[in-house]
């Protein structure tokens, strides 16, 4: 996609420190914008934009961008986007199917089987039609989960702190106390935060229904793993499904322990519920999309540092980019160059949040033209621009 836009991409195999990272950022040719490209892995700190001035996009190709200084991104007017929504199916499809394995014991029935045992029961082994199941935080995957559960038979309730649109026949509930009482089945969906941190501790697991499960494939730090092992030990909780843990270890092949081992009808994975093909694919997709899209007409949608404007695909005119300080007076200035240079302004679209105001304006006429070069170099050097291109 970026290869399609015109961009010319340097790839580089592994993540890089602060160091490598503005050594490889500065060794590249030329002295148009560049865009970056990182994993999970590769820090985006202050530093780094101080150094390379000329970075003017970070493309996480990930769902999380706790790795880049989004502050310092968009104090210089650096527009960062991710992938938020590529993995909520991939996440979505597993946690439903955990449902099943876990209603039906089906872990500790394979590893009897692995081991030569012939553990042929129905104890303790149910449908899963017709049973409760609450979800905390009823974002992306959340109620993709509430879709595909009902579509089980399921009945859904569910929790978040704003309001949101019931999806099929689920039902909203009254605080995460009902919640946790109501359900067969409780699957955590809430963000890392200061709200979410320690959420499902012992109190609240007393508060679930005596033979419920809980699942989480949110965030390490919402569960207290101690607090669960004691209440699966002590028969309170049927089971449990876990993906994410208060410390993971860094790489593939790294040895792990958790509370949580050892346990019969526990199922635990390594932080892969978004890991799919499909998922990468649309990492790929999503990410590449928001670069081109701002790299060829402006556009900020899905930023995650910078206000978001969301414009049309460019055609004939030209346009102007301007992120600017977000202080008084500055549009009028900008009007002003332009109704100096006798340039038509063809639409003009404006995103603002505090301090920084993102503005593309389309201009009749070509990009190459003397007056709109001026014009752009005018604008460009107004002392309220934190960063401007002529696109
Ligand atoms: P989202 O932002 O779309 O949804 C989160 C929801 O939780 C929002 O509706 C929000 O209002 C709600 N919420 C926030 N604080 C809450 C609170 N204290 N109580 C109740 N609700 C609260 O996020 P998305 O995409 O659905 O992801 C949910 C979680 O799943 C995140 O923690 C994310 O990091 C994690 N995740 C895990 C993956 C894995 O591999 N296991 C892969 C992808 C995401």
């Amino acid at each position: 996609m970026l290869e399609n836009a015109g961009v010319s991409v340097t790839r580089h195999g592994a993540g890089l420190d602060e160091h490598g990272l503005i050594d490889a950022l500065r060794g590249l040719p030329g002295s148009e914008p560049v865009f970056l490209g990182i994993r999970s892995k590769t820090r985006v700190t202050a530093a780094v934009m101080e150094a390379v001035p000329r970075l003017a996009g970070v493309g996480a190709f990930c769902i999380g961008t706790d790795q880049i200084d989004l502050e310092a991104a968009r104090a210089r007017g650096v527009a960062a986007f991710n992938a938020p929504f590529s993995s909520t199916r991939s996440v979505a499809e597993l946690v439903t199917g955990l449902i099943i394995m876990l209603a039906r014991r089906i872990f500790p029935r394979d590893r009897a089987a692995q081991r030569g045992l012939w553990d042929k029961s129905a104890k303790g082994n149910y449908e899963v039609r017709g049973k409760t199941l609450g979800i905390v935080g009823y974002g992306h995957i959340g109620s993709q989960v509430s879709v595909l559960a009902e579509s089980l038979g399921m009945h859904v309730r569910f929790v978040d702190v704003v309001p949101k649109l019931p999806m099929g026949n689920a039902n909203v509930v009254d605080g995460l106390e009902q919640l946790l009482a109501q359900s067969d089945f409780v699957s955590l969906h809430v963000p890392r935060s200061e709200s979410t941190r320690g959420m499902i501790g012992a109190a609240e697991i007393a508060k679930m229904k005596e033979g419920a499960y809980l699942i989480n494939y949110s965030r390490g730090d919402v569960v207290d793993l101690g607090a669960l092992r004691s209440a699966i030990e002590s028969g309170q909780i049927a089971g449990a499904a876990v993906d994410v843990y208060p410390t993971e270890p860094a790489s593939a092949g790294d040895a792990f322990s958790s509370a949580l081992q050892g346990l019969d009808n526990v199922i635990l994975t390594p932080h892969i519920g978004g890991s799919t093909a499909e998922a990468q694919a649309n990492i790929g997709r999503e990410v590449g999309q928001s670069l081109v899209s701002f790299l060829v007409d402006g556009g900020t949608t899905g930023s995650v540092s910078l206000p978001e404007v969301d414009v049309p695909q460019r055609k004939q005119h030209s346009r102007l980019l301007n992120i600017h300080r977000n202080v008084p007076g500055v549009l009028s200035k900008i009007n002003h160059a332009i109704a100096e240079s006798g340039v038509n302004i063809v639409g003009q679209r404006l995103a603002t949040s505090d301090d920084i105001g993102v503005l593309v304006v389309e201009l009749a006429g070509d990009e190459n033209s003397e007056t709109v070069t001026a014009l752009s170099d005018a604008i460009a050097s107004l002392d309220t621009t934190v960063r401007h291109r002529l696109l």
